[in-house]
């Protein structure tokens, strides 16, 4: 029986916008869809620290998610050299200290900026190209910690839920586009941000993400995944 490549979307010319590219789970899913075949428009505040190098395939774009304009620069700089784009991650996040009875206000407002807002108006400058796609693509890294509160940053999971909100939001708007949107929440990860009490052999490797995230825009228009909460260890859902 001859399936084509198993029912997913062909890579080959699609152009995707990584978030936080440099490092961490960005680092690992840049390099997961490189591999994959796809076009990359690859943003971080410093893009030199980008592996992939730039050229013909790989755009480097200099973004910064704490700066209102940076993401309709991206999105235009994108178009621009490739014509197209096909799909978004929104991976670039921030934890911070923020609670009901210590932390400082100005923490809270950079988590909703860089975690939250930024993610906004990434899907706005990208929109117009997503919608000419048909089969646009936009994967918001979240946190089991949008999806429940169990430990650590109250204002970070606030910043989180607000970040399923948009995904939810954008899932619905778009669906009559062909854009699919997907929100990838993982519990602690071995990155730079993996939160105490784990270990890089108890945490999800952030290759593994890159997996999901593959996955995911690789799904056909009528095989899309709303949300994939991802365990390291057990809980119950989510
Ligand atoms: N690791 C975990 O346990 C875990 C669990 C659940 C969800 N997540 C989420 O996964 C995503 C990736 O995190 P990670 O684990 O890869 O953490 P990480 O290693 O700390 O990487 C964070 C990434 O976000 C970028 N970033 C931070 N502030 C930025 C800004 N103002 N503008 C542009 N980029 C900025 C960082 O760039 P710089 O190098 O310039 O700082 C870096 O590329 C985040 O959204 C995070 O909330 C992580």
């Amino acid at each position: 029986m001859n399936v084509p490549n198993q029912g997913r979307l062909d890579p080959a010319g699609r152009v995707i916008m990584v978030s936080g590219a440099n490092r961490g789970i960005g680092a690992a899913i840049a390099a997961r869809l490189r591999q994959d075949g796809y076009h990359l428009s690859l943003g971080a505040r410093t893009p030199d620290d980008i592996a992939i190098a730039a050229g013909d395939d790989c755009h480097h774009q200099a973004f910064d998610a704490l700066d209102a304009a940076s993401p309709q620069a991206w999105g235009d700089a994108t178009a621009a050299k490739f014509g197209r784009i096909d799909g978004l991650i929104n991976n670039a996040g921030i934890a911070a200290a923020f609670g009901f009875e210590d932390g400082d206000e100005a923490d809270l407002d950079r988590m909703l900026e860089v975690n939250l807002k930024a993610p906004y108006r990434l899907i706005r400058a990208a929109l117009p190209n997503l919608k000419a796609a048909g089969s646009g693509r936009i994967v918001t890294v979240t946190s089991l910690a949008g999806m429940r509160f169990k430990r650590g940053s109250p204002g970070y999971a606030m910043s989180k839920f607000a970040a399923m909100g948009l995904s939810s939001a954008a899932r619905a708007q778009f669906w009559d586009d062909g854009i699919r949107v997907t929100a990838v929440a993982p519990g602690p990860v071995n990155t730079d941000m993996m939160p105490q009490g784990f270990t890089a052999e108890t945490a999800t490797q952030p290759e593994t993400i890159a997996d999901i995230v593959a996955t995911v825009i690789a799904m056909p228009n009528n095989a899309s995944v709303a949300s994939v909460p991802i365990n390291a260890v057990y809980e119950p859902l989510p």
